[in-house]
């Protein structure tokens, strides 16, 4: 991934973006899907990104590497920021293994499953839209104040080795491009 001198909390930050983009494709589905007009299969498409680019990759660099540096430097997990933030990661893996069960069920013709895409997926995107901003406005500069140079350097080399072996470059792209195509396909923007 090119860091193009950006600090760890930009780079997370611009990731959030992805992110975002992500939800408001995922409520304009659920709007469609209401009218049935929508495939599942762009549902499928989310879960895709939301596991791999925003979970194992977003979430795996906060969980693994900034918020064991700011519990570090004395912030307590338990009751503190870092661990409320892990809660929410949490409570959205949840919401992604319902959403992903009722696509399952709604493919194979169980039409009652289409109430259960849409709850899951708007709880998904209210969670996250809540989520980004408290680590947006409150955790990343909170970070930035009690890190030192020495901390963010090895910041930014964690995060090249989680980018490396949890997705790649080529495949970060093909996540952004996806995002674009879907916002062309739903017409959005
Ligand atoms: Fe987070
Ligand atoms: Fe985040």
């Amino acid at each position: 991934m090119h860091t193009h001198g950006e600090s760890p909390t930009e780079i997370l930050k611009e990731e959030h973006r992805v992110i975002k983009r992500m939800l408001t494709i995922l409520n304009v589905a659920c709007e469609k899907l209401e009218k049935d007009e929508v495939s599942p299969e762009i549902f499928r498409k989310a879960i895709d990104f939301i596991r791999v680019f925003a979970d194992r990759c977003h979430h795996g660099k906060e969980e693994e590497t900034l918020f064991p540096l700011v519990e570090q430097r004395g912030i307590p997990r338990e009751g503190g920021p870092t661990g409320v933030m892990r809660l929410e990661h949490e409570q959205g893996r949840n919401f992604v293994k319902v959403l992903a069960d009722a696509v399952g069920r709604y493919e194979q013709g169980d039409r009652d499953a289409k109430a259960a895409i849409i709850e899951s997926a708007r709880g998904y995107t209210q969670l996250l839209a809540q989520h980004i901003p408290k680590e947006d406005d409150i955790l990343y500069p909170f970070a930035n104040r009690i890190l030192g140079p020495s901390d963010q350097k090895e910041l930014l080399e964690k995060f090249e080795k989680v980018e490396k072996e949890r997705i790649g470059e080529e495949k970060h792209h093909e996540y952004i491009h996806l995002v674009e195509e879907l916002e062309k396909q739903l017409k959005i923007g």
